[in-house]
């Protein structure tokens, strides 16, 4: 039995049609049971459901011989034991630094001020203001980062977007990009090797997938 680990939502929506493409069709839509197991058309292939930052975790520890993750959150998990072979290019957007509208970005980092900087992404957004050399105090939040330059809580935040809507409703402007961001296939190496004949075939299938 091969396990593929996936998130609810955006990855799950996006690698559903992928994943039928495949003749890996899910036989139950996870929206709909509280089953954390499901089957695949494949009898062989079945998918765990798991949050979306969880999925390199289960992949490394071989809970999962594969699964998919955002490279945001790959970052963020550091990569060690997993062996990445396709982008699929699923669930793409932007990692960037934004602030509010009236906030003077360039001064403030120019005069050396030291910035507080709201983020789920401690890693990125350590290891990018430290390559830019400004100082920074990181508060680590979960979600809704948006919120934390609106009410005193941050000067700016490090987040993901995608069509710019939740900035513009928030009055914040981006004023740095990171990097791009899309989901990759992940596979845990020793079961690469212990299930080679039925993990081979899936990779390729997953890349021509990609490819479109
Ligand atoms: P968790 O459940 O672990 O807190 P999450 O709530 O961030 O994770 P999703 O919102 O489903 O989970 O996001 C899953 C992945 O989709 C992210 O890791 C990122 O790679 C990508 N993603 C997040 N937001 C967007 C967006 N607005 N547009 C496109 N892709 C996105
Ligand atoms: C993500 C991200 C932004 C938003 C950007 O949040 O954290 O808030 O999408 O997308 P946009 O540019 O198209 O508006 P998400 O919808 O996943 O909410 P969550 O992080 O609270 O789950």
């Amino acid at each position: 039995m091969v396990t593929l680990a996936l998130s609810k939502g955006r990855i799950y929506d996006e690698a559903a049609p992928l994943l039928a493409g495949m003749g890996l069709a899910i036989t139950e839509d996870p929206d709909a049971t509280r089953k954390l197991i499901v089957a695949t058309a494949n009898p062989g292939v079945r998918v765990i459901i798991v949050r979306a930052s969880d999925v390199p975790t289960y992949v490394q520890h071989g809970a999962a011989d594969l699964g998919i993750a955002g490279s945001d959150v790959l970052a963020e998990h550091g990569g060690q034991g997993l062996y990445q072979p396709v982008d699929l290019r699923i669930a793409r957007c932007r990692m960037v630094v934004a602030v509010p509208e009236g906030f003077d970005y360039e001064s403030a980092v120019r005069q050396g001020a030291r910035l507080r900087v709201a983020t789920k992404y401690i890693a990125t957004a350590r290891e990018h203001f430290a390559a830019k050399g400004v100082h920074v105090d990181l508060i680590h939040l979960y979600g809704s980062m948006e919120l934390a330059p609106l009410v005193g809580l941050a000067d700016a935040i490090v987040d993901l977007v995608d069509t710019g809507n939740t900035l513009r409703a928030n009055n914040l402007k981006v004023v740095e990009e990171i990097e791009p961001i899309s989901s990759r296939l992940v596979v845990n190496p020793a079961s690469l090797k212990l299930k080679r004949s039925a993990l081979a075939p899936l990779i390729d299938a997953f890349g021509r997938a990609a490819r479109g």
